[in-house]
């Protein structure tokens, strides 16, 4: 069976919805940004301060084809993992793409403590998570096979994911 890939904007759940509906399907989990970080053997701050952000997109675009040669997982991505072609391509080779929708209020809330996003740790977060999520929303919305409304807890989400795909 294909994978189900999780995708949306940082904040938007992936991990946590994309743990429980593995339990509910009865599926392997995989966080892309954990497989990236073992096998380069680093933080993803790290990775980001010391070899900048297009190195870290060259790792992510790798864990991409990687993982799109699997089968049966369910994979919760980074947040811009989307931004490539190429990714979106091979993503949906192997899987089929779940949009995690939230709204830009759900994002701000969510991602107020955060301190592990290089994107957004740097300068006025409020502005730099405005910017992204703007200039983003429509490349998830088109890339996606299913959109969910993410704005809910995450065991409500997964159930609704699974019952879209006709899981459960
Ligand atoms: C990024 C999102 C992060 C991580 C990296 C870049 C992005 O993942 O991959 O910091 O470009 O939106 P999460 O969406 O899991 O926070």
């Amino acid at each position: 069976m294909k994978n189900i890939v999780l995708c949306g904007f940082m904040g938007s759940g992936k991990s946590t919805v994309g743990k429980r509906l593995a339990a509910l399907t009865n599926r392997d989990f995989v966080d892309m940004d954990c497989y990236i970080q073992d096998k380069a053997n680093m933080s993803i701050p790290d990775i980001f301060s010391k070899y900048g952000e297009p190195h870290f997109r060259n790792l992510e675009q790798e864990a991409v084809a990687e993982l799109s040669e699997c089968k049966n997982l369910v994979i919760a991505t980074g947040g811009g993992a989307l931004l490539s072609d190429k990714n979106i391509s091979l993503l949906k080779a192997g899987g089929i793409i779940v949009f995690l929708d939230i709204t830009l209020e759900t994002a701000l809330k969510r991602l107020e403590n955060s301190t592990e996003r290089p994107l957004i740790d740097k300068g006025n977060k409020t502005e730099q998570i405005k910017k992204l999520y703007t200039a983003r929303l429509d490349l998830y919305k088109a890339a996606a096979d299913i959109t969910v409304d993410a704005n809910p807890d995450p065991n409500t989400v997964a159930f609704e994911i699974a019952r879209a795909l006709n899981l459960i």
